[in-house]
């Protein structure tokens, strides 16, 4: 799988670029500041529909514009296809292939897989065991759909049931055993997946 073509319309500081890449290795050369880690942020983008610098969706908007857009020109083994983001400022982002919407972001992870190593990767050393665990499921998400959708069910169920554990404090002084035992079969379930 090759990425032949990309061109960028408001990403961050490149207002219209377009980009042809090798079939081998591509480097990219520049002064400080001209838009590189940019352009392997919008690569990113393109892997995983997000910035790997943390950035939200509405900061890689160029400053003082409406949306930005990335678009991409795909070659796999039998075809070729068009990736297209947008990300307008008032509304949702879309992901499109070949002019087709994902219902959800989860059904394009894993379409073209990507590893970002930068020297932010430190972190991964020196930061708690969540960040690990980030990375190593974002990892995996990548090539095992499966995963990723147990991952998905399970975040939603920590995070039901964190919500419920703050209601039922000593503070409020609630409890309700039944409403805390619906989440013990699907976090038990999902945990030990
Ligand atoms: N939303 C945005 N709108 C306009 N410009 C932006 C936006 N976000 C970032 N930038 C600009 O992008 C530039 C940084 O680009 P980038 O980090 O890709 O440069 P670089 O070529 O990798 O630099 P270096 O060689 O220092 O690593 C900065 O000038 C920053 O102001
Ligand atoms: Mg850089």
């Amino acid at each position: 799988m090759i990425i032949k073509k990309l061109s960028l319309y408001n990403f961050k500081n490149h207002s219209e670029k377009k980009f042809e890449f090798s079939p081998q290795i591509n480097c990219f050369v520049g002064n400080n500041g001209v838009g590189k880690t940019n352009i392997l942020d919008a690569l990113h983008y393109l892997s995983v529909g997000k910035s790997f610098l943390g950035n939200t969706d509405l900061n890689n908007i160029m400053h003082d514009e409406d949306f930005f857009t990335i678009d991409a020109e795909i070659m796999n083994e039998e075809s070729e296809d068009i990736i297209k983001i947008s990300q307008p400022k008032e509304a949702k982002k879309i992901i499109k292939k070949n002019d087709k919407s994902y219902d959800r972001l989860a059904d394009h992870i894993g379409y073209l897989p990507s590893v970002m190593i930068s020297p932010y990767d430190s972190n991964l050393i020196s930061d708690s065991g969540e960040s690990r665990r980030k990375f190593l499921d974002a990892m995996i998400s990548q090539t095992d759909s499966e995963y990723l959708f147990d991952l998905i069910q399970y975040q939603k169920v920590v995070q039901q049931r964190n919500a419920l554990l703050k209601i039922f404090s000593p503070k409020t002084e609630v409890w309700e055993k039944d409403s805390m035992e619906i989440y013990d079969d699907p976090f038990t379930k999902l945990r030990n997946q």
